[in-house]
């Protein structure tokens, strides 16, 4: 399998489905037009779409997606609503004060701040919208509600919020590693482990498949934001469609200013390692994500 055409296979899926489900001026809500616009020029943007990409993924993996459409693609476009408020909510002046995402201005440069905050605000609000919506999944109630609170889990003050906060807290200070660990494990791994579990949940895993799934999604959530560090502090602008550069001058506590870049590089080969062991107990149909895993280490962006 060559990761590189998987992987645009998958996005092109999730692309359209978002195009599907996401509010649009025209569906009669044109007196919230210009609120919605700004939701969709972030939404739209071009991102990697990986996290609903492991969620299809680890879907596949258990080995049954029975209707992909009907149950996994509302769930794998929330996750990607979720996102991207994260990423407006976290370039805003008060948080990150970036001026480009995706290779695009962001949000609060195009929308001003009260309309990127809203914006973030109606993505995330969105999200569960969609996850509850009975026109949108066939999925039982009860496996419906475990998502939901899952995601609901992941994307809030025990998760990613949290993490986001104890991030800025900690900036210019002098972090002991459990911290650096927590904040990586929490603004970056939740919501990534929480894509992988919810995916298998979707597609009827058993308990220990679930296990197993969880320790990949933490494996792989660390490697990703150890590697967003490397990118940071390695990697171009224009490369990256955001600043470069920009964790060191904000004394931001990362993997590189703990253990440099090499020795970041190590950790996260070693993260990578572990996620693939966890799915020892899967068959070929974990392919996509052992090599997700492998491509997380490779990526340049
Ligand atoms: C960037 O996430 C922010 C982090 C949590 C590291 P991605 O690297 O997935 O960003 P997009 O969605 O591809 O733009
Ligand atoms: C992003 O972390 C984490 C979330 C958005 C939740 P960073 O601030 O390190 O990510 P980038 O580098 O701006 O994408
Ligand atoms: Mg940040
Ligand atoms: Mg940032």
């Amino acid at each position: 399998m060559e990761i590189k055409t998987y992987l645009n296979e998958q996005r092109l899926i999730v692309e359209e489905a978002l195009a599907r489900y996401m509010l649009a001026p025209q569906d009669g809500h044109d007196f919230f037009g210009p609120h919605i616009e700004a939701m969709r020029y972030s939404l739209f943007a071009g991102g990697k779409r990986i996290r609903p990409i492991l969620c299809l993924s680890a879907a596949a993996a258990v080995g049954q997606r029975p209707h992909p459409d009907a149950d996994l693609l509302p769930i794998a476009c929330a996750l990607e609503c979720i996102h991207t408020y994260s990423l407006i909510h976290d370039d805003l002046p008060a948080m990150d004060n970036d001026d480009l995402r995706r290779g695009r201005p962001t949000s609060h440069i195009l929308y001003g701040e009260a309309g990127a905050i809203l914006a973030g605000d109606g993505l995330l609000t969105w999200a569960f919208d969609l996850l509850s919506d009975p026109a949108t999944s066939l999925l039982p109630a009860e496996q419906k509600l475990s998502i939901i609170h899952h995601i609901a889990r992941a994307a809030g003050s025990l998760g990613m919020v949290g993490g986001q906060a104890l991030d800025i807290a900690n900036e210019n200070q002098s972090v002991a590693f459990t911290t650096l660990q927590g904040i990586h494990k929490s603004k970056t791994g939740a919501l990534i482990t929480a894509s992988v579990l919810v995916g298998a949940i979707a597609a009827g895993a058993t308990q220990s498949q679930q296990e197993a799934l969880h320790h990949y999604g933490e494996k792989v959530g660390l490697a990703f934001q150890i590697v967003d560090d490397i990118l940071n502090a390695t990697a171009t602008t224009e490369q990256l469609g955001k600043a470069a550069g920009s964790d060191a001058s904000r004394g931001k506590a990362t993997y590189p200013a703990f253990f440099g870049v090499d020795g970041s590089r190590e950790m996260a080969r070693e993260a990578v390692n572990e996620a693939v062991i966890a799915l020892r107990g899967f068959d070929e149909k974990a392919e996509p994500l052992r090599e997700i895993a492998r491509y997380i280490l490779a990526r340049s962006h």
